[in-house]
């Protein structure tokens, strides 16, 4: 039995949680679940980043103070976990008392050892990420990671000496291959780090910013937000509190985070731990990012997508499902309902619910629902018995390597060996011969007791589904009372039980429903709506476009300006008819050449099967008028 402590990072309380956070989360759960499936003791942590100018900021904007704006929004952080199902041991929040001792302890020790220094800065400042850059690295002025504006700050700061830890930082990369994961990540760092590196300011002025730590040493100051929080995950486990339950815990650390935050981790917080003299987390792993069509995701993008709309609609256990399994570690991925619905349909609904509800309908049909008592040993079970061994240790190496995917890829392809051994079995014509009876029991008992492995296996991802397949098959206690180990030994299922079944457990989503929300979907938002500028305009001329039946060239004035445009209408007008006639015609239209001819902009026509009529204003308006 070993330790495994697992950290998120602690999220910002100014906006509300999104599916990025709901990832790493729901990532790291899955990852503490599996650890306990393993028989380690486990310490999960996740919280909240509360001090700082972000959070100031939104909080003045909801006119409230800071602690209350943060009290108000980590309620929603720990709602929606309690619905996801997470398992954390602790939360922690940077505003706490035992925190802010920590730090503030932290703070003094370094400052005494001549760790920190007062000087002037002068930098460029990103609000939104809290990060100071130098000249150099700006891209047109803006914050070169986010891209978004930054300031221009002058004035006496504390320095943290960070600079002097380049050397031994790199080497203690270069050998510690695990220490950043996946490797992709580890060579960002490692390229970062060829430039030189400088020391870290760690104060704010309180002038500037009231809302943080205090520096113990200078109360005009407080302390830089981030060297606050990247503390939490040695706060939780007891540093200075409690030494015997840090070094515990310690020595077993994996910090999992997003790619975004992979420099305070894997620079800042590496040398601000030497500098303390305490040794580095064993393992960051540095996850890849949702996207959606392709672009990052965020409130001010428009496109950020809440987890609980999601769960709501499809099931948190579907919804944890979906993350773990179509995002590779260390990879992008790009977020669609329509993949959430293939993958839930073909693998949880078809693969594995229909084989519980198959094996369990069997069971009460051909065996009056009781789990039979059968030898082990039959030539039939071979190859299942073969992959069961196989899955097994494929999950215990991936949860070593700390990749959910990949344990359910190795889970799958025992559920798909199943679903085989049934179609091979076919046990609906062994139930035919009575001759059959010993091979019909011996099948449907390994159906079962496949079903309770899976269970077991996939407790860690769908909690409470797995433990409704416990339920059908009749089985005791709770799948999360079961060790990988013990599922080593084939046939653990006990004989006699009672087997239940009920609805399915992932019930088919009719794809249609999907088809007409998309349907729904295509409705437009007002300011969509005003994108479009539709505007009156005169008809100078008119002629035919040669050599195009359908088309006429139409000269048109919109007051302040003359265009030229081409329309699909002259199999119901003469163009004669049209000189001098008013329309609509959409002004900020792309131009386009049809048939050669030039058109800058198009105008508005009803149309039915036999006829077409141009749209037209009830009354003389003067021409360039808008129409909205
Ligand atoms: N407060 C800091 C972290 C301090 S840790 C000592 C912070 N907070 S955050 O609220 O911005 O959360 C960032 C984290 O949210 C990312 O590192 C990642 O874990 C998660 N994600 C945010 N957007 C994401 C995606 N689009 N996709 C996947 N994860 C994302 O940074």
């Amino acid at each position: 039995m070993g330790t495994f402590y697992i950290t998120t990072p602690i999220y910002y309380v100014n906006d509300e949680p999104h599916i990025g956070h709901a990832y790493t989360t729901i990532m790291a759960d899955v990852l503490s679940r599996f650890h306990r499936l393993t028989g380690d003791d486990v310490l999960f942590l996740t919280g909240t980043d509360e001090h700082g100018q972000k959070v100031d900021e939104a909080a003045k904007k909801r006119n409230l103070s800071p602690q209350a704006h943060a009290d108000e929004m980590v309620m929603r952080f720990q709602a929606l976990w309690e619905i996801l199902n997470i398992s954390n041991d602790d939360f922690i929040r940077t505003t706490e008392a035992r925190h802010k001792r920590v730090v503030s302890e932290i703070l003094q020790r370094i400052y005494d050892a001549g760790e920190i220094y007062s000087d002037n800065y002068e930098g460029w400042y990103c609000v939104p990420d809290e990060r100071f850059w130098t000249e150099k690295d700006l891209v047109d002025g803006n914050c070169p990671d986010c891209g978004r504006p930054t300031v221009k700050i002058s004035e006496k700061n504390y320095f943290f000496r960070m600079s002097k830890y380049q050397d031994w930082l790199i080497e203690y990369i270069e050998t510690h291959p695990n220490f950043i994961r996946p490797e992709k990540r580890r060579n960002e760092i490692l390229g970062f780090l060829r430039q030189p590196l400088g020391d870290l300011c760690i104060s704010r002025p309180r002038a500037r910013l009231e809302w943080g730590i205090p520096l113990p040493f200078d109360e005009d100051y407080v302390c830089y937000v981030w060297f606050d929080a990247l503390i939490n995950y040695i706060t939780a486990p007891g540093y200075i509190a409690d030494d015997a339950r840090f070094e515990h815990w310690w020595q077993a650390s994996c910090h999992l985070i997003g790619k975004d935050i992979l420099t305070t981790h894997c620079v800042y917080w590496p040398t601000m731990l030497k500098a303390i003299g305490v040794s580095l987390p064993k393992t960051i792993m540095g996850h890849g990012f949702w996207l959606v069509d392709e672009t990052k995701m965020g409130k001010s993008l428009g496109n950020a997508i809440r987890p609980l709309d999601l769960a709501d609609k499809y099931g948190v256990d579907a919804f944890r499902y979906f993350l773990v399994r179509d995002m590779t570690l260390g990879q992008d991925s790009d977020f669609s309902e329509e993949a959430f619905v293939q993958r839930y349909n073909t693998e949880l609904a078809n693969e594995l619910g229909n084989l519980l509800n198959r094996s369990v309908v069997m069971a009460a049909r051909y065996l009056d629902g009781v789990v039979p008592e059968v030898d082990g040993d039959h030539a039939a079970l071979d190859a299942l018995k073969a992959q069961t061994e196989e899955t097994l240790n494929a999950v215990g190496k991936a949860i070593d390597a700390m990749n959910p995917n990949a344990v359910l890829d190795a889970v799958w392809r025992l559920v798909r060996e199943a679903n085989r051994f049934v179609e091979v079995q076919a046990p609906w014509h062994l139930a035919k011969d009575a001759c059959k009876r010993a091979e019909l029991e011996v099948t449907i008992y390994a159906l079962l007791e496949t079903m309770r492995q899976l269970a077991v296996l996939l407790f860690p991802v769908i909690p409470s589904k797995a433990c409704e397949i416990w339920r059908q098959l009749g089985a005791k206690g709770s799948p999360e009372d079961v060790h990988l180990d013990d599922l080593k030994s084939w046939g653990g299922l006990d004989a006699n039980l009672q087997v239940a079944p009920g609805d399915p457990v992932f019930p088919r989503i009719e794809e249609v429903n999907v088809a007409e929300e998309k349907a729904q979907e295509d409705l437009i938002s007002f300011s969509e709506f005003q994108k479009l500028k539709l505007r009156v305009a005169k008809i100078d001329a008119a002629e035919r476009v040669k050599g195009a039946d359908r088309l006429l060239q139409l000269q048109i004035s919109l007051g302040d300006e003359q265009r030229q445009i081409v329309a699909g209408i002259a199999e119901y007008y003469e163009p004669e008819a049209l000189v001098g006639q008013q329309i609509v015609v959409v002004a900020n239209l792309e131009p386009a050449t049809i048939r050669g001819v030039e058109s800058q902009g198009m105008l508005l026509a009803a149309s039915d099967d036999n006829d077409l009529t141009l749209v037209t204003p009830d009354s003389e308006i003067s021409d360039g008028a808008e129409v909205s």
